[in-house]
Parts: structure tokens; C-alpha cells; sequence
């Protein structure tokens, strides 16, 4: 499963991207304006620190318009790619697979916040796209609200998750880890030993 992350946002995308966790980047209009920047600056700089796909929205919504957007935006790098986004249901999935669409974006937070199940619509389309094989876009599942979300986009074998950078740190903890960690790291202290002065001294002695 391929780890993208949800911003615009310059440095929390070089920190993340620092992990070596980051496959790709989505933006929306949303998170252009909030990272207060000229939009076609920031997908250029994001193409630069990400090799994977990076997703830029188009904001016309006639074709004709969202065409010559679109030929705007995919010629600033390679790595733009076509994403269907704000997906709510299965029909619209497969409209975008009939368009051709490289990825399809259901925004499964959106569908939690209205009482509904967001995950059944991720299990939904992934079984749909799995009976033909013209139906090539990756689910991406989008609007994430915590880790619980990326454990269930996983087990329904969704292709790619769109993380927010605070739910892609959210990931590495848990409350047993910490304690188990800080009794670790006591019982070790006390016995005063250092691994890489052991491996020393082995290597002295062999000398
Ligand atoms: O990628 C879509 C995402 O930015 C929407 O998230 O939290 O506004 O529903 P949210």
C-alpha cells in the first residue's frame, strides 16, 4: 500500500518525505489556500521533493476549461498525475474508471461525519474494480481522520492513503510502546553496558 501525504504545506512534505515513507503528494484548492502560495509555484516544488505522483486539482468545471487546466498544470513535471477526487460513491467510482482515471480519490472522514460507514464505500469500489480489467484507477482513499482509518484501507486492499502529516506520525504510536520502551531503557541503564563499546572491545581482542 502506498503512502501519500495530504498537504501543500513545503516543509512538513521535506520532513515526512525525509522518512522515506512518502510515495506521493494530493493538494486541493483547500490546502493551496491555506499554505498561503501561488498554486503552480507549490506543485512545482512538491514535483521536486517527491518523485512519486503528485495530484493538483483543477478548479474550472466545464471540460473545455478544466482541459486547458489541466495541460497547465500536468506540464510543470512529470509526476502530475489525474486524480478524480471528492468521490462519495460507487457510481462515481466507475465513472472514473470508464474516464480513465489514474487514481480515484472517496473521501471516507467526509462520509464518518454524516453518520454513514466512509470504509464501506473503499470496499465497495475495490471489489467492483477488481471484476474488470479495464478498470485501472488506484483507490486512494482520502479525507483520513486517524490510524484506525489506515488499518481498514488496508485490510480492504485499498492501493494508496492520503494521510494528514499529523495521523502519518499518529502511526508510529502507542501508549504500551512508550512504557515498554522507558522499562527497556531503565533495566539497560542499569546495567551500565553500551553495545558499540562491546563490539569495540571484541574487535580490539581479535586484533
Ligand atoms: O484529500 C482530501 C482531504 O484533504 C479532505 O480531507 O479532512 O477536509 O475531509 P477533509
Amino acid at each position: 500500500m502506498k503512502f501519500f501525504v495530504d498537504t501543500a504545506d513545503l516543509a512538513e512534505i521535506r520532513d515526512l518525505a525525509d522518512s522515506g515513507l512518502v510515495d506521493g503528494v494530493t493538494t486541493n484548492p483547500s490546502l493551496i489556500a491555506k499554505s498561503g502560495r501561488n498554486m503552480l509555484d507549490v506543485i512545482a516544488e512538491i514535483c521536486d521533493v517527491v518523485p512519486g505522483p503528485v495530484s493538483a486539482e483543477v478548479t474550472a468545471t466545464d471540460f473545455e476549461g478544466m482541459m486547458a487546466e489541466a495541460e497547465v498544470l500536468s506540464a510543470i513535471a512529470s509526476n502530475v498525475t489525474v486524480n478524480v477526487t471528492l468521490c462519495f460513491s460507487a457510481a462515481q467510482a466507475v465513472l472514473a474508471a470508464k474516464a480513465g482515471a489514474s487514481f480515484i480519490s472517496p473521501f471516507v472522514g467526509r462520509l464518518d461525519d454524516m453518520g454513514l460507514r466512509g470504509l464501506d464505500l473503499i470496499e465497495d469500489i475495490v471489489e467492483i474494480y477488481s471484476q474488470y480489467d479495464d478498470f485501472e484507477p488506484e483507490v486512494l482513499v482520502a479525507s483520513i481522520r486517524g490510524p484506525a482509518h489506515v488499518v481498514e484501507s488496508a485490510l480492504a486492499g485499498a492501493h494508496v492513503v492520503t494521510l494528514p502529516p499529523n495521523v502519518l506520525r499518529q502511526l508510529y504510536q502507542h501508549p504500551l510502546t512508550d512504557k515498554g520502551l522507558a522499562a527497556f531503557m531503565k533495566d539497560w541503564e542499569a546495567t551500565g553496558q553500551s553495545i558499540l563499546e562491546q563490539a569495540n572491545d571484541r574487535k580490539n581482542a581479535a586484533e
